[in-house]
């Protein structure tokens, strides 16, 4: 074995300069936020076993606390938000609240939190549980979390934060409160003992695509993230949230929809294509397959892969798999297929041509409805965030539908969302 000449393998991933790297790039591109998903377990559902999914290295088979990583980003950006993924089935409100208050500060103001219930029964079991929680029952707990995070992150008035060295004194009690909250699920006294952050909280995002998952969304998300390959299925969905949104009594211009894609962008068209067919030529039918048995919480790896998919109920994401046998109905495929094609990107829609191309299919979806923004996804990273900061990203700011340089310094600003009030309105414990 030539051992001393095979280079060391730097596993990017695991180093703060692979972050750091991706922060600049994004900042450089002026997009709003990077966004970091997280699962609380290794994807052990296809065939109960750890064995493919670690020797093919699929997704969240090792990942960083996306918490810590926001921090280290942090530190090397100025204007650029970061957002991470927090489960409200796994941790206590008042841990949620002080990272996110934490991190909020040490941001300056650039945080936001994608609310999740956790899908998978293999983090059920990492927290001690046989089986995880059914699907209404943790939104509805989850509801009672969000509730009691805001709770404590109005339990600090903005101005209660005093350091008068003159006359002694830290902080005005009279402008921090207990918060009592002795709800269903949760109980928690408070303070919290961090100070008001500088947006007051972090941003919230949510992705629900069940029904009970999309109130949850409208009712509290202030960004939307979602995935559909199918332009009717995105304007649908934007049609559905931001309506959902008026009824529970909310600005809809305030809950802004993300759907998500994967640029592939070249010089020419037909480079472009060659791009995205060599990418979608690796993708591995098993890889897929492991990823969407973590996501459907459903064990694919007992059917044949050669067969039409059977219409099966699964415990986890029903609409991604909805949306994937529709397609497999229409087109006949297997479950072959399906893997390969979920392996290319968990579903995404591909935008593939060169940066004007790329730039129209962008602004055609914002035009038909579809969307507030994107969540552009990397095929490869930092190499797609590069090539579309570099071309794409000139071309929307040519067409007056991108901003050339950041206005404000928070993400709320970034967004638009506007300042956030804590009034007894979001004391909450009694609101519906
Ligand atoms: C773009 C996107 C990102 C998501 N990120 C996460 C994540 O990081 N962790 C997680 O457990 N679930 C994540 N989800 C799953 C959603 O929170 C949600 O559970 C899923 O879309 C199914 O909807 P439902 O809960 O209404 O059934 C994500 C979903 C989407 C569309």
């Amino acid at each position: 074995m030539r051992r001393g000449v095979i280079p060391p393998v730097t596993p990017g991933f695991t180093t703060p300069e692979y972050y750091h790297r991706i922060g600049r790039i994004l900042e450089r591109g002026k997009f709003d936020f990077v966004f970091f998903a997280d699962l609380l377990a290794a994807p052990i559902r296809f065939g109960d076993d750890i064995t493919e999914p670690l020797r093919r290295g699929t997704q969240a088979t090792a990942t960083l606390d996306p918490s810590i990583v926001a921090a280290s980003i942090g530190a090397v950006t100025q204007k650029l938000g970061v957002a991470i993924t927090k489960s409200a089935t796994y941790f206590h409100p008042y841990e949620l609240a002080r990272i996110f208050a934490s991190l909020d500060h040490i941001t300056r103001g650039r945080v936001a939190w994608n609310i999740v219930t956790s899908l998978t029964q293999s983090e059920a079991r990492n927290f001690g549980h046989d089986d995880h929680l059914d699907h209404e029952f943790r939104y509805e707990r989850a509801d009672e979390f969000v509730r009691a995070a805001l709770e404590l992150w109005s339990s600090w008035d903005p101005d209660a934060l005093v350091l008068d060295k003159k006359d002694g004194v830290f902080a005005d009690p009279s402008r921090v409160r207990a918060v009592d909250h002795d709800g269903r699920f949760f109980k928690t006294r408070g303070p919290l003992n961090v100070p008001r952050s500088p947006q007051g909280r972090p941003v919230l995002i949510q992705a629900g695509s069940s029904n009970t998952g999309k109130d949850f969304a409208a009712r509290w998300a202030e960004a939307i993230f979602e995935i559909d390959p199918t332009p009717e299925g995105r304007r649908a969905y934007y049609d559905d949230i931001k309506s959902r949104a008026s009824d529970f009594g909310r600005d809809p211009d305030k809950v802004l929809i993300f759907p998500a894609f994967i640029p592939f962008i070249g010089e020419t068209e037909s480079i472009a294509r060659k791009k995205a067919a060599f990418h979608n030529e690796l993708a591995d039918p098993i890889s897929g397959l492991i990823t969407l048995s973590v996501h459907t919480d459903h064990d694919f790896s007992v059917y044949d892969l050669d067969a039409p998919v059977e219409d099966v109920r699964v415990s986890g994401t029903q609409g991604l798999f909805d949306t994937a046998r529709r397609v497999a109905n229409r087109d006949n495929l297997t479950l072959r297929d399906i893997g390969k094609w979920y392996a290319q990107g968990v579903l995404l829609p591909q935008f593939v041509g060169t940066a004007e191309q790329v730039a129209d299919q962008i602004e055609e979806s914002f035009n038909a409805g579809e969307a507030d923004g994107f969540m552009v996804s990397a095929a490869q990273t930092p190499g797609t965030f590069n090539d579309f900061v570099d071309s794409v990203v000139p071309e929307l700011q040519r067409r007056g539908l991108f901003r050339t340089e950041y206005t404000g310094d928070t993400l709320r600003e970034h967004l638009g969302l506007g300042d956030v009030t804590f009034g007894p309105a979001q004391r909450l414990q009694s609101a519906s």
